[in-house]
């Protein structure tokens, strides 16, 4: 199950690599302006802190499928390593996702609100498909709903798309879609630091070394 970063802040995701297990990084344009720098410049710094082997998912702007497919061109062109273009999924994304993937170039399909538009993105050749947990949440609707059917369609129709998860907002929306099955979440850092975060876990640490350093001193395990 993939562990993805949804930041496109250099810093936090140099950090978070060091310490855990992450498989890339996801970015929106929302995200991106938030750096207040370049947007190609962006990416370099973000792919210096994840090397060339973890993806990274850079959305497009356009709304016409020519554009897009344009966009996702430059892109490709312009950072290295393993790129995945995020396409929204609408009527004109969709026909760009077909294009990519006869391309053989991997596509996210985003903003997925309906298990039916996921369908029809896995259906185009989606590498992954994205819906909007938390903001389905809100609409009001049921985001782990959404997924969970996202899942059946895929596994039951043996789509090769893989269900990565976005959009939230607290580890319990994490943990139902975990426990579903989701083939990935993609999370803000804080989120990701809380997901070990424990006071019982911090207290039994604490006892240990208590104990330790009671009997022995300033001495370590080898020493
Ligand atoms: C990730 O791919 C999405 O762009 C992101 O998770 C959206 O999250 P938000 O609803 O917190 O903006």
């Amino acid at each position: 199950m993939l562990l993805v970063i949804d930041t496109a802040n250099a810093e936090d995701i140099k950090e978070l690599v060091d310490y855990f297990p992450i498989d890339g990084v996801t970015t929106n344009p929302s995200i991106i302006v938030k750096e207040k720098k370049n947007f190609l410049d962006v990416l370099e710094d973000i792919r210096v802190a994840i090397g060339n082997d973890r993806e990274l998912f850079v959305q497009t702007l356009a709304m016409k499928a020519e554009d897009i497919v344009e966009e996702a061109m430059y892109v490709i062109e312009k950072v290295p390593g393993k790129t995945v273009i995020k396409i929204p999924a609408t009527t004109e994304g969709v026909k760009a996702i077909k294009e990519m993937t006869s391309l053989g170039i991997r596509t996210m399909a985003t903003t997925i609100y309906t298990p039916l538009q996921g369908y029809i993105a896995a259906k185009a050749g989606a590498s992954y498909l994205t819906p909007y947990v938390n903001r389905i949440d809100n609409l009001p609707g049921d985001g782990v709903q959404v997924v969970r059917d996202l899942i059946q369609i895929v596994e039951k129709h043996q789509f090769d798309s893989q269900v990565l998860a976005a959009s939230f907002k607290n580890i319990q929306q994490v943990l139902d879609v975990c426990v579903d099955g989701a083939h990935g979440v993609t999370l803000a850092p804080d989120l990701i630091k809380q997901l070990l975060l424990h006071p019982s876990t911090e207290a039994n640490v604490g006892a240990f070394s208590d104990d330790w350093h009671k009997a022995f001193g300033e001495r370590t395990l080898i020493d």
